[in-house]
């Protein structure tokens, strides 16, 4: 499959989380932003927006909201994406109608949009010769991020995404065996297991997973690790204080 040279770029893809010191014209920000925009979207809704943040000292700030991760204050270009039904609010309030946004589904039909758009705008930065890292930790404290963007009612960060130009080449993290993840007529969990342990082989091999001492972990560890701990407990609250029900 990677003989087709979109797929090839596609596939040539890493996290970067070291940048040179050499902005992005807000022109390119704008390049990125109108391609994230042609991307499906459920219902012709459009329920996303993005947060551009240049400024370097409220990058610093959101670094430090984001976990103290370095490469958010570092990037010349930190976009926060969210998920955003204000405009359907305004939509409904001149046509007399009441926004109902009452509904898990409501919130996440937003956030797969915001989802669908920001790894729209992550091929087209790519392609452009830029680098990105997506920033889960967004969600640390949302509510002061919230605070910090001026995000209305009905609009949530759902990540962030460092931009700049790459100072690194980090080796390829490699993915799960396609037959884990891709199902034939049916969802099958035969084998599964085997299918892991050939795959922390070939982790271990790539080095790709090391604890702080520097030593090399398995996938299935680090997988672990992170899904049997709770995270992000506020979160519920925090959504619901801007305007989504959860029902
Ligand atoms: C929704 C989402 C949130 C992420 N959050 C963070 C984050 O907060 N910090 C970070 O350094 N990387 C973050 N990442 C990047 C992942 O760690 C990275 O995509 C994964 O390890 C695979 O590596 P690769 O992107 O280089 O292939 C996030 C990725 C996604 C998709």
């Amino acid at each position: 499959m990677e003989r087709h040279p979109f797929l090839r770029h596609i596939c040539a893809h890493r996290s970067i989380r070291r940048y040179r010191d050499e902005p992005v014209p807000w022109e390119t920000v704008e390049t990125i932003v109108a391609a994230a925009q042609c991307s499906s979207t459920s219902s012709y809704l459009q329920t996303w927006s993005v947060v551009a943040v240049l400024d370097a000292e409220k990058r610093a700030h959101l670094a430090e909201l984001c976990g103290g991760q370095r490469h958010v204050a570092q990037a010349p270009v930190f976009l926060v994406w969210c998920a955003d039904r204000y405009r359907l609010d305004v939509a409904c309030r001149m046509h007399g109608m009441r926004h109902q946004a009452d509904m898990l589904e409501d919130f996440l039909v937003a956030a797969v949009d915001a989802a669908i758009a920001m790894q729209t705008a992550a091929l087209a930065a790519e392609a452009l010769g830029l680098g990105i890292c997506f920033i889960g930790g967004i969600r640390n404290r949302p509510r002061e991020v919230v605070d910090l963007l001026g995000l209305p009612e009905y609009v949530f960060p759902i990540s962030g995404m460092t931009l700049g130009w790459p100072a690194e080449a980090p080796p390829r993290r490699p993915r799960l065996p396609l037959p884990a993840v891709l199902h034939r007529e049916r969802y099958t969990t035969q084998g599964l297991e085997g299918l892991l342990r050939v795959y922390d082989e070939e982790v271990k091999q790539a080095g790709v997973i090391r604890t702080r001492s520097g030593e090399i972990r398995p996938w299935t560890f680090m997988a672990a690790r992170k899904a049997s701990r709770t995270y992000r407990a506020d979160l519920r609250a925090a959504v619901e204080a801007q305007g989504f029900g959860l029902t």
